[in-house]
């Protein structure tokens, strides 16, 4: 599927084993490099990434369990077999702790021999087309930019699908971070008004004395520093759509201006008595429960009815689990593209976590969380080492959007983050990790999930390498206190 053959590198300072190997391997549908010794195979293997290696245990220059060492700090995900005649249970012991998964006893039984290429060539494929296979289906999946598998998701896309051509004023309702600003722009891009403009406007970001004349728009003279006329969003709104993001958070007294602009259709500039038409579909969205709001006397309930009309209610995540896989397959294309990674998916016990983890940001967390696991993973695969780091400082997602919040003006960019932020997690993760080790790389490094070289490559690429002596002084001072 991916079109690559595994490549497989054998070690063994015996001819014969190396041709008999290589023929087998071949069959099996590897690519065979060999190399009669240890040192040649350790030089190999720091230019060229194997996907498998099987090492003699004894062989005059460099021993296999120096191979097998050597392998860990390179390349933790690359497997590596040992084949030996003299087999001891300590070697054994010694090379399963070096990460050998497995053990050739010469000499070689030919049929054990094909069966282990077998399974082998057989798990890279399964990893390497997993996240194919699943971002094809995203795709396929995909409703304007959403995905979603499950029957609630799908039940969603029908229902928005059948409302867009109808619907004047909608409210869309759940907790932060399900998706309901997607749902918002779906809304308005497959409905008749897809050609004008979809105007945003956060209402928890707008100062309150401020918010009528944004909505509205004022005269000059209106007030202090209102030194020009100006047109309000509903008039920039005007043909089109204007969404009201956390609308639970608008003060009373510019409810029932609202109110009154969706039942009259017309609006009037602060400082003018002059009502000018304007024809605007709203829609609103809130994580609040707008019903308790208007027990509580936050939320005038006329205007609750009004929008109430049509409610679109997104589901948490939790209550999805099915669409975890088929996000996460399509976060991590998108983030392996921007960072120019060659990622191909998550590991085994990778997946498992986020099968279970709570999810209380919902989708957005989760993007947080792969994001991070993408910059931190090391190879072709994100394993549980770089989801565990990435998660525990995710519990507050609220953090993570105050940057991508939403202008009044409704300029703020689509996504929640760029590269730039991505670079910046990095570097603050990978400064933490310097500091907690005392400016140890080593043990920084295996904090981090990373191998020595592998942290000295980010160290210079992020332009860190003298930051960390600094801090290193710092942190010494810190530890004495
Ligand atoms: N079904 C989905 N498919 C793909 N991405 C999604 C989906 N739902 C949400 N997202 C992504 O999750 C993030 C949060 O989505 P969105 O901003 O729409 O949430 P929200 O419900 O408006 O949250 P809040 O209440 O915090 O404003 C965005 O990056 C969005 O692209
Ligand atoms: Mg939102």
């Amino acid at each position: 599927m991916t079109g690559q053959r595994p490549l497989l590198v054998v070690v063994d300072d015996e001819q014969g084993i190396l041709d008999v190997v290589g023929r087998f391997a071949r069959r099996a549908g590897f690519d065979v490099l060999t190399c009669s010794g240890g040192r040649e195979a350790i030089e190999l293997l720091g230019m060229k990434r194997a996907d498998l290696v099987m090492v003699d245990l004894r062989m005059p220059d460099v021993g296999g369990l120096d191979v097998l060492r050597a392998i860990r700090e390179t390349d933790p995900r690359c497997q590596a077999v040992l084949m030996t005649g003299y087999a001891s249970v300590e070697t054994a012991v010694e090379a399963i702790k070096l990460g050998a998964m497995d053990y050739l006893s010469k000499p070689i039984d030919f049929g054990r021999l094909e069966q282990m290429l077998a399974g082998v060539r057989d798990e890279i494929e399964r990893r390497r087309n997993l996240l194919t296979i699943e971002s094809d289906v995203a795709r396929r999946l995909e409703f304007c930019g959403m995905i979603g598998r499950g029957p609630a998701m799908q039940e969603l896309f029908g229902m928005i699908r059948r409302l867009a051509p109808h619907v004047r004023t909608a409210l869309i309702t759940g907790e932060t971070g399900t998706g309901k600003e997607l749902v918002a722009r779906a809304l308005h891009k497959t409905g008749p008004r897809r050609e004008r403009r979809f105007v945003t406007v956060n209402c928890s970001a707008v100062v309150e004395t401020l918010f009528e004349s944004e909505l509205f728009g004022h005269v000059r003279g209106a007030f202090t520093g209102a030194t020009d006329h100006k047109p309000g969003l509903f008039e920039l709104a005007d043909g089109g759509t204007l969404f009201l993001d956390e609308i639970g958070e608008l003060p009373l007294s510019v409810q029932a201006k609202l109110l009154r602009v969706l039942e009259l259709g017309e609006v009037h500039r602060v400082g003018s008595l002059d009502p000018r038409r304007v024809n605007v579909h709203v829609i609103a969205a809130t994580n609040r429960d707008l019903r308790a709001e208007v027990a509580a006397g936050r939320f005038r309930s006329d205007l609750y009815y009004r929008l109430n009309v049509v409610e679109v209610k997104l589901p948490p995540l939790r209550d999805r689990r099915e669409d975890i896989p088929y996000l996460t397959a399509s976060f991590v294309r998108g983030t392996s593209e921007r960072l120019q990674k060659p990622l191909l998916g998550l590991s085994p016990g990778a997946e498992r976590l986020l099968a279970s983890a709570p999810w209380e940001g919902n989708v957005r967390e989760l993007r947080n969380v792969i994001e991070r696991a993408c910059i931190l993973a090391d190879g072709e695969f994100i394993t549980e080492r770089e989801l565990s780091i990435s998660m525990p400082a995710l519990e507050a997602p609220a953090a993570m959007t105050a940057a991508g919040r939403t202008t009044p003006r409704g300029t703020a960019p689509d996504q929640d983050g760029g590269g730039d932020l991505l670079a910046t997690v990095e570097r603050e993760h990978i400064q933490r990790a310097l500091l907690r080790a005392n400016g140890n790389k080593k043990a920084a490094a295996r904090m981090l999930g990373l191998s020595r070289r592998a942290l000295y490559r980010r160290l210079e690429r992020l332009d860190l390498a003298d930051t960390i002596m600094r801090r290193r002084d710092t942190d010494a001072t810190e530890v004495n206190a």
